[in-house]
């Protein structure tokens, strides 16, 4: 049988729905089957600010996508300045009498971590386990089936704010689709453009939107911390018009035309058109690039405050429209200080070639998550109904297992 999964990117700039088919759930492996898109209105940087307006966005995508996935179940990217992440433990005694660790202590464990420490108008969105001690051992990754009376897992937890989770939602909903499930953006991203391999090896997954700039680092497999820096695409246009004194539109041509962030190469007298104007170019280019090494800035101080830039023999990958720009590999691993490589979809083909580009790896990645963790899922829990309020209850206890 032939099992379809559906995403929904609410990104700042726009609106992707996406069909797939499951190929191999296990692998995380899925063909993209149908792609629609719509200019994003009504949203800034992850949170809805004109309900209507949205929701007219993702029904514009939905429909472009063939309207499928109006029965469900589809997967929601969540991003924004909302989002806060940490790790946590947290132990419990295992009471089993053979003193097998059980399936049912793990989530145990994981309802616990979702637990800790979160104030009324905070949901976890993901509580991804880092790694287990049994018994005072460290470094267990799959705790199930060993023995032990103490197990505590080590767990990276995100969480949202509820009312901003609840209104993209709500959007998404008016539009008649299902949501099963909120994945964290960069965390779908990984999916698109990480092998297992990157990410065991330690990777930052650097995700560069219109509005925002999504981070996810990863060490020994695991998710170990996320930051959103609120600078995307849009802060270099917007830079751009007011430094030549453009409308925004004008400036996002020419940032897509002739957009690059090293500046010494261009010649200093080089100048670009727009319509009848000239401009210069060696200008255009120390703007962006001035905002580029700002974003970078951010994400190096991000990874130096988590304790993990030390960490990541497997570089950072760059993904979103934003990475785009010329030089931005070069830039990124001067003020990183790590090889930085740009990353497109993986493993797509065939039809849905429009969406290898580096824009689409969240919604991708969503097909691929949720294939991935569909497969993990027992088949006896599955919160499946469709009111907003028990979509919100489940926000509140689904949790990705991670990658
Ligand atoms: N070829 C290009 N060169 C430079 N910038 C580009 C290029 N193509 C797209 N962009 C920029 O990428 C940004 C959009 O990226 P993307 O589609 O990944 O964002 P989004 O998902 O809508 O936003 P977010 O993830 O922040 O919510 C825009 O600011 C756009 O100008
Ligand atoms: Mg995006």
């Amino acid at each position: 049988m032939t099992k379809l999964v559906y995403g929904i990117d609410v990104g700042t700039t726009k609106i992707v729905a996406i069909a797939g088919r499951v190929i191999d759930g296990r692998r995380g492996w899925v063909e993209v089957v149908s792609v629609g898109e719509a200019p994003s209105h009504g949203l800034r940087r992850g949170m809805v600010v004109d309900r209507e307006a949205a929701t007219e966005s993702v029904a514009e995508a939905i429909e472009a996508c063939g309207g499928a996935m109006r029965g469900g179940p589809v997967s929601v990217g969540i991003a924004g300045g909302h989002i806060s992440s940490y790790n946590t433990e947290v132990t419990l005694l295992n009471r089993s009498r053979d003193r097998v660790v059980t399936e049912r202590l793990v989530r145990r464990l994981e309802a616990e971590a979702r637990q800790a420490a979160f104030g009324e108008d905070e949901s976890v969105i993901h509580v991804v386990p880092r790694s287990f001690v049994l018994d005072g051992a460290e470094g267990v990754r799959q705790p199930v089936g060993l023995a032990a009376r103490k197990a505590t897992m080590r767990a990276h937890v995100v969480s949202g704010a509820v009312s901003t989770i609840q209104n993209l939602l709500g959007v998404v909903e008016d539009c008649g689709v299902r949501v099963s499930r909120v994945v964290l953006e960069p965390l779908a991203s990984s999916e698109a453009c990480l092998l297992d391999e990157d990410r065991n090896l330690g990777v930052a997954l650097i995700d560069i939107g219109g509005g925002t700039t999504d981070i996810a680092t990863f060490m020994r497999g695991s998710l170990t911390h996320t930051a959103v820096i609120p600078l995307g695409g849009q802060s270099f246009s917007a830079d751009i018009a007011y430094g030549l004194k453009l409308s925004f539109g004008a400036a996002d041509q020419l940032k897509l035309k002739y957009g690059t962030v090293i500046s010494r190469d261009i010649d200093d007298v080089a100048a670009v058109r727009l319509g009848d104007k000239h401009y210069n170019a060696r200008f255009i280019s120390q703007i962006l690039e001035y905002r580029a090494r700002e974003v970078f800035e951010y994400a190096r101080d991000s990874l130096d405050e988590a304790g993990v830039r030390d960490l990541l023999p497997g570089g950072a990958v760059l993904t979103g429209g934003g990475s785009l720009l010329e030089g931005m590999d070069e830039l990124a691993e001067k003020i990183l200080g790590m090889r930085t490589r740009i990353a497109i979809p993986r493993r797509v083909k065939g039809d849905s070639e429009p969406v290898r580009k580096p824009q689409y790896s969240t919604a991708v990645g969503l097909l691929y998550f949720s294939a991935k963790n569909d497969d993990l899922r027992p088949k006896s829990k599955g919160a499946r109904d469709t009111s907003f309020g028990s979509i919100m209850t489940a926000v509140k206890e689904w949790f990705g297992f991670g990658v």
